[in-house]
C-alpha cells in the first residue's frame, strides 16, 4: 500500500541509545535533558532565538493564543488542516475567513482589510504545504490595525524567507513535529517567539501555568513534550539533510512528468522550498474522483489536503462563502512524498495520471 506519506523511522540502534540514557536517568517528562538537548539543537539548525517543545501542533496553536491574551474575533484561512480553525473555536475565539490566493493557496492580504472589525484581535495565516505567505502585506495590515499575527506553520520547518527563517516573523510562529511530518517526534509541536517575555509565557502555560513552586500567575494547560518523543527528534535531526535531498528529487521528477497536464502551487520566490507536501490541481473534481479511484485500484491513496473548505464546517459560521478556498478543496490533491518512494512508483503514478487528465 502506498500512501500519501510514510513515517521517517531513524536507525532503531541509535534511537535505543537514546532510551538507555532515559532509563538510566529515570526521567521520562517535565523539561528532560533530551528535550532541552532538542531545543538547543533545533534553535541552531532552523536558525531561530527560541524554540518552545509541545506536545503536538494543535497544542501549540492554543498556547499561543493564550500567551498573546487572543480573543473575540481573528482572521483567517479557510484552506488549512483542521486543526487550524478548531483550535481557535476550542480557545473560545470566533474564525473569522479571508479568502486564498488562487496560485499560492495562502491567505490573501486584499482579503483581510474587509474581515477586520473591533472585535478582531489576530490573523493566523498558515504557510500552505511549506510556502511562504505574503509576509510584508500581511505584517504591514497587523501593524496598521495593531492586530498579532500567529503564524500556523506547520508545514514550513526548514523554509527561509529572505535569508532568515521564516519562522521568525510574526509575533509566534507554531510547527506540527506529529510523524506525517517532514521532521517528527512522533507526536509533537512547537512555538517560536522572538520576545523573551513571551517566551517565559509560554514556558509556564505549558506547564499547568505553573511559574514557581509557589505561583501560578496564569490558566495554563499540560503541554509538555516527553523524552521519547525528543528522542526520535533527536535522531530526526541527523537525518534530515538526506530526508530533503530525496523529497526534492521526488518532487522534480512528479514535476517534469505532469507539466502541463496538472497545474502546481505557485511558489513565493522570496522563499525556499521544504518539498514538505506535493499538491496537483486538476480542472474539475470528475477529473480528480476518477483519477484517485484509479490510483486507489492499483493501492495508491493520496490525500484531498485540504477538504473541505474549512469555512464549510458545520461549527463555524462563515455569512458568505470562501468561494476560491472551496472550489481549490474540490480540485486538489496531495501525491504521495516520503524519502523511500521508488522511481518506479512515481513513474506509475505519473502515466495513471496523465493517460486520464
Ligand atoms: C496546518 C496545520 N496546522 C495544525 C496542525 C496540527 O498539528 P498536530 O497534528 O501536531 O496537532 C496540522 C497537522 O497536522 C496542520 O497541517
Amino acid at each position: 500500500m502506498i500512501n500519501v506519506t510514510k513515517t521517517h523511522m531513524p536507525k532503531k540502534e541509535k534511537y535505543l541509545k537514546y532510551i538507555d540514557k532515559i532509563y538510566e536517568s529515570g526521567w521520562i517528562t517535565n523539561n528532560g535533558p533530551l528535550v532541552q538537548e532538542l531545543e538547543k539543537r533545533l534553535a541552531k539548525h532552523l536558525n531561530v532565538k527560541n524554540i518552545i517543545l509541545v506536545s503536538n501542533g494543535t497544542v501549540a496553536l492554543d498556547i499561543a493564543y493564550k500567551a498573546l491574551g487572543i480573543k473575540d474575533e481573528v482572521i483567517t484561512t479557510p484552506f488549512s488542516f483542521v486543526a487550524t480553525t478548531s483550535s481557535l473555536v476550542t480557545s473560545g475565539i470566533k474564525p473569522v475567513y479571508a479568502d486564498i490566493n488562487p496560485i499560492t493557496y495562502n491567505l490573501d492580504p486584499d482579503n483581510i482589510v474587509s474581515q477586520i472589525t473591533s472585535k478582531t484581535s489576530a490573523i493566523v495565516p498558515v504557510h500552505v504545504f511549506g510556502n511562504a505567505c505574503d509576509i510584508e502585506e500581511i505584517e504591514k495590515i497587523a501593524k496598521k490595525h495593531n492586530l498579532k499575527v500567529i503564524y500556523d506553520a506547520a508545514h514550513a520547518f526548514d523554509v527561509r524567507y529572505k535569508d532568515r527563517s521564516v519562522l521568525e516573523y510574526g509575533d509566534i510562529s507554531t510547527l506540527s513535529f506529529h510523524a506525517t511530518k517532514l521532521f517528527h517526534t512522533i507526536e509533537g509541536g512547537a512555538l517560536i517567539a522572538n520576545d523573551d517575555s513571551i517566551v517565559e509565557k509560554i514556558r509556564y502555560l505549558i506547564n499547568f501555568g505553573i511559574e514557581s513552586e509557589d505561583n501560578i500567575p496564569e490558566l495554563g494547560i499540560n503541554g509538555k513534550m516527553n523524552e521519547f518523543e525528543a528522542a526520535m527528534g533527536l535522531c530526526m535531526l541527523d537525518d534530515m539533510d538526506y530526508i530533503s535531498m530525496k523529497r526534492k528529487a521526488i518532487v522534480e521528477r512528479y514535476k517534469d512528468g505532469l507539466r502541463g497536464i496538472v497545474d502546481f502551487q505557485e511558489q513565493n520566490t522570496n522563499s525556499t522550498q521544504n518539498h514538505s507536501y506535493f499538491s496537483i490541481l486538476f480542472k474539475n473534481s470528475t477529473t480528480l474522483a476518477k483519477i484517485q479511484k484509479k490510483l486507489n485500484n492499483e493501492d495508491i491513496y493520496p490525500r484531498r489536503y485540504f477538504y473541505p473548505s474549512l469555512d464549510t464546517l458545520s461549527y463555524v459560521h462563515s455569512p458568505k462563502p470562501m468561494t476560491i478556498s472551496q472550489s481549490i478543496s474540490k480540485k486538489i490533491l496531495c501525491l504521495p512524498l516520503y524519502s523511500s518512494l521508488e522511481e518506479s512508483t512515481i513513474d506509475k503514478i505519473i502515466n495513471i495520471i496523465r493517460k486520464d487528465t
